[in-house]
């Protein structure tokens, strides 16, 4: 029943969008910033999240995830700007008419109530009688795959199944958006992937607006509609994993998703398709030009460790021979399903390669040449 009537009312809305009325974000931040006296935890935050969405915060400890988190729940007062939901300004709204759904990292059940009243809790506020209340606390655990434990307590479940609970209590009010905040963060690493699918799931199924809290970029890269990366209380670029992930627009969001060497350069040419950056060592090296800059710009290169290709000298049959260094292996670790290496090359730089296993595996002293792919060269401004 809960499912039909929100795919209905997704459906509407779809149908009415189509029509060609603007489509308004389910949260907008306008304008944002949050002062503890001289901490500076949110500064100039301007965010749209689409209804449907699930949107991540991520970003090392401190940057003011939590932080944005509280002002939507109105945990927190703003000290500027404007926070609103569904086209309505929620800042003088209390928190339990926001009607938002809340999990945190310790999943926060009530220790000394049934299963039962620890998701019913939400519901007592809500005008809502006795059976409708056992239908929608039954449905939820449903959706939880949790059916049937409503007469259990907390300490009789699994750390994974407590925060299914937390989940069920959450959706169980229908919430306009679902905020999680880090509820991943204490549960062991199996654990961890197997929820992270069941909340992406769950999010697809209802349909429901989530923002997600995460300093973890794989969680954030596999699971959002949108990511949002922060530093110090300012976004710093928010779009699709791919996007954030291959187009960083700068040294930090590069550094903090993935692996990379920043190699620092000067434009020395601009053709149609490609730059020729003359890069610190000496040597010019080849990017795509997507049209960002122009000759005699500064800019640093960035160069996943998994983009660089790595051959013994006899082995490299290539004609092409640009982006091309010829180094040594200093450094190997295995990592499982891949191997990193660490490479001192000719030119006196080391980088970090990181290479699939279904090549060959190469030994520490190892004479090896690279090989990186204009495409895979990304250029960021010098900062
Ligand atoms: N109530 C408060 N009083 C004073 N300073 C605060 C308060 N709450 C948060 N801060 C400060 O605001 C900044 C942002 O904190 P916040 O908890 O939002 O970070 P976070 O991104 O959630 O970090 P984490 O990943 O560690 O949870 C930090 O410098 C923090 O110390
Ligand atoms: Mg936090």
């Amino acid at each position: 029943m809960v499912r039909c009537s929100r795919y209905l009312f997704l459906r509407i809305r779809e149908i009415v969008t189509l029509e060609g009325s603007e489509k308004q974000p389910m949260v907008q931040f306008k304008g944002i910033y949050k002062r503890f006296g001289n901490v500076v935890a949110v500064e100039k935050m301007n965010l749209d999240i689409e209804e449907g969405h699930l949107v991540t915060l991520l970003g090392p400890s401190g940057c003011g995830k939590t932080t944005l988190l509280r002002m939507l729940a109105g945990l927190e007062d703003p000290t500027e700007g404007d926070i609103f939901i569904n086209g309505v300004r929620v800042n003088d709204i209390p928190i339990h008419k926001r009607n938002l759904g809340m999990i945190f990292q310790n999943y926060a059940l009530f220790p000394h109530k049934t299963i039962f009243d620890n998701v019913a809790f939400g519901l007592k506020y809500r005008n809502v009688s006795k059976k409708e209340m056992r239908e929608k606390v039954a449905s939820a655990l449903e959706m939880v795959r949790l059916p049937g434990v409503e007469n259990r307590m907390p300490s009789q479940l699994s750390g994974g199944q407590q925060q299914r609970i937390a989940m069920a209590r959450a959706i169980v009010i229908e919430p306009n958006v679902l905020l999680m905040d880090e509820p991943l963060s204490a549960l062991d690493e199996n654990l961890r992937e197997e929820m992270r699918r069941e909340i992406d799931n769950l999010q697809q199924e209802l349909g429901v607006t989530t923002i997600f809290v995460t300093h973890d970029q794989r969680e954030a890269l596999s699971m959002s509609h949108k990511i949002v990366v922060m530093k110090e209380g300012r976004k710093q670029q928010e779009g699709g994993p791919q996007e954030v992930y291959n187009e960083p627009v700068n040294h930090f969001v590069a550094d903090f998703l993935g692996h990379s060497n920043f190699i620092g350069g000067q434009i020395v040419d601009v053709k149609d398709d490609t730059v020729k950056v003359k890069i610190e060592t000496g040597e010019n090296l080849l990017a795509l030009n997507k049209g960002r800059f122009k000759e005699g710009d500064k800019v640093e290169l960035v160069v996943r460790a998994q983009r660089f290709d790595v051959y013994l000298p006899e082995e490299f049959e290539h004609d092409i021979t640009a982006n091309f260094f010829e180094g040594r292996i200093i450094d190997r670790s295995y990592m499982g399903g891949e191997v990193s290496y660490f490479i001192q090359l000719a030119n006196g730089r080391e980088i970090h390669v990181i290479s699939m296993m279904r090549t060959r595996i190469y030994k520490v002293g190892d004479d090896v040449c690279v090989q990186v792919a204009p495409s895979h060269c990304h250029l960021i401004p010098l900062q």
